[in-house]
């Protein structure tokens, strides 16, 4: 009988197991189901509570709640395990490369050599976006975040794509998906064009993913652009690392606005809302909007204090977690990736410095050590992205780049699951009594 079990919930041999509820208001009792997964906690199913009780459960921000089956992403927050369908985090890293992990993640096996094949080919060729598209971005200031034009452009496709917006036929749900992880490092890069006022640069078919984003960024019509090989691998393991997070809030957005039936871009388009919060995936940026003000490593302790008083609400940007209560794994790999690119392009960065020893200090802090507020993924990527030359302001939209391929393979799950319903919580409410109403004439 498994641990989940053993801890206070009932199982007899012959029945499933499950948990009683007794509600001491009313006496009354439940009998709630305890379904078992493949590894982690096993979850009440409380579906029956309502009827059982006539209350509903309450979590707010979901702290202790399943909202769904999945067998995508497994993560251990106090092992600090990341496993996508059963592969650590860190050997896909090591051994794998992003188009696989997404073909991965999409399937639930890596790819033979065929399938791989198959795969890249199908989202090289369908990496450029139609042309009426450029004339989005002039719909924007020059000066507006990447992460809004990101919204607005992927929004958009909505608008573009009436062939296959069956979301009922799964063959046109992998249309939907391959277009948009092929598109969004195009998306990204004209986003970044359209804010500095350079030129769009088309895809090249015979590039890699990666090489083909940091081309389609860096490239100028004046001159050849040469893909440096440390960039690319380093920019492909960022993406790896950043693809699938299990039901974290930008693909808990995704699932949502997915169980409506509503058109994937604009689902995606949501998901992407929800990521550029600075609690959320907007960190990276905000990580290095902290390193540049804290400005030097004599002021760490003054910003350490300000992070531990409630008063204040400034927060050490790419610390904590709600689910890791131990090392990030991801962080682990990036703290290891930003040694080496800062290595090989020979940078003694003054902000890993400052990052560095912010680590050392926070670890060390009985405040974070008790809160168990450890570097997440968004601590160091920031910093590599700033070695590959990239902007700040383009940090989330390359976390949105990544992330899409979580957010299609989760979305084809829900839209595939036969229990799959329209997402519709319920409340405490705490507003006023019904109340008559008050004409104008009477009100004080
Ligand atoms: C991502 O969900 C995912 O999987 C997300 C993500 C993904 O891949 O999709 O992993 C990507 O979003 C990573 C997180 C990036 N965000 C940041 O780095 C922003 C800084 N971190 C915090 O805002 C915070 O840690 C959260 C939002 C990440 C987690 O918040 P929780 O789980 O709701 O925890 P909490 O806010 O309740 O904090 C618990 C305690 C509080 O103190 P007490 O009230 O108990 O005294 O820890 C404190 C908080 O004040 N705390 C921090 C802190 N994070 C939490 N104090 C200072 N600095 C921080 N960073």
């Amino acid at each position: 009988m498994s641990q989940a079990h053993q801890t206070g919930l009932t199982q007899r041999e012959d029945e499933p197991a499950s948990a009683e509820l007794t509600d001491r208001e009313t006496g009354g009792t439940v009998d709630l189901p305890v379904l078992e997964g493949t590894m982690g906690p096993a979850v009440i199913d409380i579906r029956s509570l309502y009827a059982g009780t006539g209350k509903f459960s309450y979590d707010p921000g979901y702290t202790s709640t399943g909202s769904c089956k999945s067998n995508i992403t497994y993560i251990d927050g106090e092992q600090g395990v990341l496993l996508h369908r059963g592969y650590p985090i860190d050997e896909l890293a090591a051994y794998s490369d992003f188009l696989e992990v997404a073909y991965l993640l999409l399937h639930g096996e890596l790819p033979n050599a065929g399938e791989k094949n198959g795969f890249v080919d199908t989202i090289t060729h369908h990496t450029m976006v139609h042309e009426q598209i450029n004339y989005l971005y002039r719909g924007f200031r020059r000066d507006s975040h990447p992460m809004a034009v990101m919204i607005g452009v992927v929004g958009a496709l909505a608008a573009f794509y009436h062939d296959t917006t069956d979301i009922e036929d799964p063959k046109q749900r992998m249309i939907a998906s391959h277009r948009l992880i092929a598109k969004m490092p195009t998306f990204a890069a004209m986003a970044y064009k359209y804010n500095i006022g350079q030129p769009f640069v088309y895809p090249r078919n015979d590039l890699t993913y990666a090489e083909n984003f940091l081309h389609m960024m860096f490239a100028v019509p004046c001159e050849d652009y040469q893909i440096n090989p440390i960039h690319a691998r380093a920019m492909d393991r960022i993406l790896i690392l950043h693809a699938d997070h299990e039901q974290n809030a930008s693909t808990s957005t995704v699932r949502l606005a997915g169980s409506s039936g509503a058109n994937p871009y604009a689902c995606i388009a949501a998901g992407i809302a929800t990521l550029w919060g600075p609690a959320h995936g907007g960190a990276n940026e905000a990580v290095l909007q902290m390193l540049e003000e804290i400005g030097t490593v004599d002021q760490i302790p003054a910003f350490i204090a300000r992070a531990k008083d409630k008063d204040d609400s400034f927060r050490l940007m790419g610390f904590g977690h709600r689910v890791y209560k131990n090392y990030d794994p991801r962080a682990t790999v990036l703290r290891e990736t930003c040694h080496e690119v800062l290595d090989d392009l020979g940078i003694s960065d003054e902000l890993l410095r400052i990052a560095m020893e912010l680590e050392r200090i926070a670890l060390e802090d009985e405040y974070f050590v008790e809160r168990k507020l450890y570097p997440n993924v968004d601590f160091y990527s920031g910093l590599i992205l700033q070695a590959l030359g990239i902007p700040t302001r383009i940090f989330t939209v390359i976390f949105a780049l990544a992330r899409t391929v979580g957010w299609v393979a989760q979305w084809n799950e829900m839209i595939g699951d036969p229990e799959q319903k329209i997402g519709r919580p319920r409340q405490l409410y705490t507003g006023p009594a019904q109340r008559p109403f008050l004409p104008l004439r009477e009100r004080p």
